[in-house]
């Protein structure tokens, strides 16, 4: 793999061609806020919460899913950016029950971090909400859709993993 020039919030950086902007951001200690993204895992642009702003591009694009190119502009903190990752949790949370201080997560919650870091703070958008479903027949994922975000970890991980098991078991068959 080669190397490209990208400038990331005015800073000069050596990314690694295929590489995503988040990838190199990180590499470069510069912070975009994530949600659906799983390292190894996840990579489904299904947030919108890493928008950045890209010279040339016309639409927000997500961090993480996007990969970078020679001579890349890329702006993580501007006002657009940050006004648009703002929208997107308010809209996440226009559908979900907001009840932190009773909910086993509270205080270890991605989501409660992302509110208090862009502000979001009240309601802006009411509307209906999904009908509430509990899922727990599996021992290892419990499904709440009352505070779902619709990330796709949960399905995500159970491929990858059953991806891995299957190509474990041809091995262990060849
Ligand atoms: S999952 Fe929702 S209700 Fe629970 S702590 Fe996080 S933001 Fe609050
Ligand atoms: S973290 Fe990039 S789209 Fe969700």
């Amino acid at each position: 793999m080669g190397e490209v020039n990208v400038i990331i919030n005015n800073q000069k950086i050596v990314a690694e061609a295929g590489e995503t902007i988040l990838d190199a951001a990180r590499r470069a200690n510069i912070r975009i806020p994530t949600l659906c993204y799983l390292k190894d895992v996840v990579k489904s642009g299904a947030c919108r919460v890493c928008l950045v702003e890209v010279k040339g591009a016309r639409a927000l694009l997500s961090a993480c899913t996007t990969p970078v190119s020679e001579g890349m502009v890329v702006w993580t903190n501007s006002e657009r950016a940050i006004r648009a990752r703002k929208t997107t949790v308010e809209l996440i949370m226009s559908n979900h029950n907001k009840n932190c201080l009773s909910c086993k997560r509270n205080l270890n919650c991605e989501l409660q971090k992302l509110c208090q870091e862009l502000g979001v703070r009240e309601n802006r958008f009411e509307g209906e909400y999904t009908e509430p479903t509990f899922e727990d027949a599996s021992p290892g994922i419990v499904r709440d859709t009352s505070k779902c975000v619709l990330c796709e970890r949960c399905i995500q991980t159970c491929m990858t993993r059953s991806s891995r098991m299957s190509t474990a078991c041809s091995a262990d068959s060849a």
